[in-house]
């Protein structure tokens, strides 16, 4: 299993601000979109490159361009939408996969509504975004059902962790990376991550 913490400065300070309980929505939405930004820039660092001959105003010259099949970006609904925005922005060209499970409350089990992947996800990268690896079960059934239709490629990509959350999924996929701006203490009875920064969808969307 592989855990990488994104301990850069700029995320750090981020995340810091959106932990607090008086950040408004407007303001966290702002920095999800933010350190989206920085998040892809790590999960994407060691991307295979090519070459390509090109003619800059001076002169040919051969220039290094991504290869391999386009990206995917797998949102896990409706949170993982804050992540994908961003990423979208820094990688225009990626595919994306909408997977929509919510957490009933009470099992705190995945329930799938909703799920829309490209067809020919086999040869691609997938990276599965949701901000809060929490119980870890939605990031699991999320990658089961991916590597069902063929997906053998595939990252993980949240905002903050919960021990027990990464417990949980590298006993399921542990040949799936997981990326993290934090890992937290834990998780409470309600399967909140403390000290968190409480139901990442309503602060965004300003549902509570
Ligand atoms: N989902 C959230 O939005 N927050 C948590 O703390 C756990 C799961």
């Amino acid at each position: 299993m592989s855990v990488t913490v994104v301990s850069h400065p700029l995320v750090q300070h981020k995340l810091t601000i959106m932990r607090m309980k008086e950040t408004s929505t407007a303001s966290f939405r702002r920095l999800l979109k933010e350190i989206s930004l920085l998040l892809c820039y790590e999960v994407t660092r060691d991307l295979d490159l090519t070459t390509t001959m090109i003619e800059t105003p001076m002169q040919p010259m051969e220039s290094p361009i991504l290869d391999g099949k386009k990206l995917v970006f797998a949102s896990i609904l409706r949170a993982g939408n804050g992540l994908l925005e961003g990423m979208l922005d820094l990688v225009p060209a990626a595919r994306v996969a909408h997977i929509g499970l919510y957490r009933d409350h009470k099992t705190l089990q995945p329930v799938e509504y909703y799920f829309k992947a490209p067809e020919d996800i086999v040869n691609r990268l997938i990276i599965v975004v949701d901000p809060m690896l929490a119980t870890g079960n939605s990031a699991v059934e999320a990658i089961t059902k991916l590597k069902e239709r063929g997906a053998s490629n595939i990252r993980f990509l949240c905002l903050l962790a919960a021990p027990e959350g990464i417990k949980h999924f590298a006993e399921v996929h542990p040949d799936v990376p997981i990326y993290t701006a934090a890992i937290d203490e834990k998780l409470n009875e309600d399967g909140y991550i403390v000290p968190g920064l409480g139901d990442a969808g309503d602060r965004m969307y300003g549902t509570k």
